[in-house]
């Protein structure tokens, strides 16, 4: 599928896969798609960022090609490495059979090669140019940062024993980050930048509407009344959307209709994942925090 003509043609597409963005969102995603910009989108756990290439590759029928980042990822986990134990076995049998002529160029050949995300999403796909995830970066170190740079500015790989692979039509990047640490600079500078916030109330509930849509109405707005309440509060760790839909979906396997302090109270490991959040909860504090947002849901 070709990529939409206006920010409202993404939006749609986003929305047919279930995924709710603001205009900021979209806006970056229309952009990076007309300018061929990687997208670099930042925020806190659980908001959306990686969803948000997943839906984009579904909507546009691109394949997904995804580099999870983590410390000491190096090159040969991102772009390629050789195939040693089968390089191996090809030399061992050449050399009972005698034919071992040439024999550096036939291990040094395409069918040795294992492909990493950069290298693969530098190759053509059906359908088109695919989507590249490049999750976490802030996990990473800076030597794989440089490199990056390097991978994002040519959509180009040069292997020695193979020569240079040139991507015909340069993939989708998106890349995101929960600031753990700064990204450098130079790699932000090549990218169009996004901060991924909290959703407010009216389209956290269309993001849970779309997510759990067998979970009724009312509860679905008391649930996200009471979380973005929780997230006034001072805790060490907010929930983010992701724990929203999860608690909803807990909520109905125990067949809640409306929230209460107690099932607040027996469910709230599916929002808080730190003890002392947890512990923070007990007690009045639940019963105070739903009551203001009961209170807040009440002009609607
Ligand atoms: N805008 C949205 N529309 C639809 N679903 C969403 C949206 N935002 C978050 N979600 C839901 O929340 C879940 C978590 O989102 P996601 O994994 O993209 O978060 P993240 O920002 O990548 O978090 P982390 O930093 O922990 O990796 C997704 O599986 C998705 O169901
Ligand atoms: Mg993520």
């Amino acid at each position: 599928m070709q990529i939409p003509q206006s920010i409202d043609g993404v939006e749609t597409l986003l929305e047919e896969q279930g995924y709710v963005c603001g205009r900021g969102l979209s806006t970056a995603m229309f952009l990076a798609l007309r300018l061929g910009r990687p997208l670099f989108l930042e925020g806190e756990a659980g908001v959306g960022k990686t969803e948000i290439a997943k839906a984009i590759s579904k909507g546009l029928g691109r394949k997904l090609i995804r580099l999870q980042c983590y410390e000491g990822l190096d090159a040969s986990s991102a772009v390629y490495e050789w195939n040693f134990a089968a390089q191996m076995i090809a030399l061992r049998a050449a050399e009972a059979g005698g034919t071992t002529d040439g024999l550096k160029d036939q291990l040094f050949a395409e069918e040795f090669l294992i492909e990493r995300p950069l290298l693969q999403a530098m190759r053509p796909q059906e359908g088109g140019a695919p989507v590249l995830l490049i999750d976490e970066l802030d996990r990473t170190d800076a030597p794989f940062e440089a490199f990056l740079l390097e991978a994002l500015s040519d959509f180009q790989v040069t292997i020695p024993e193979l020569g240079a692979i040139i991507a015909p039509e340069p993939p989708i990047v998106i890349l995101t980050s929960n600031r753990t640490r700064e990204v450098h600079d130079a790699l932000k500078r090549r990218c169009l930048y996004h901060w991924v916030d909290y959703p407010d109330f009216t389209r956290e509930l269309e993001i849970l509407t779309a997510q759990a849509p067998e979970v009724s109405a009312q509860l679905s707005r008391e649930v996200v009344a009471f979380v973005q309440q929780l997230r006034t509060e001072d805790l060490f760790k907010k929930p983010g959307v992701a724990e929203t839909i999860d608690w909803a979906k807990c909520l109905l396997a125990l067949d809640v209709v409306t929230l209460s302090p107690e099932v607040i109270a027996d469910t709230l490991g599916a929002v808080l994942k730190y003890q002392d959040d947890i512990s923070k909860l007990q007690g009045s504090e639940a019963k105070r925090i739903l009551e203001e947002a009961k209170a807040a849901l009440e002009p609607a």
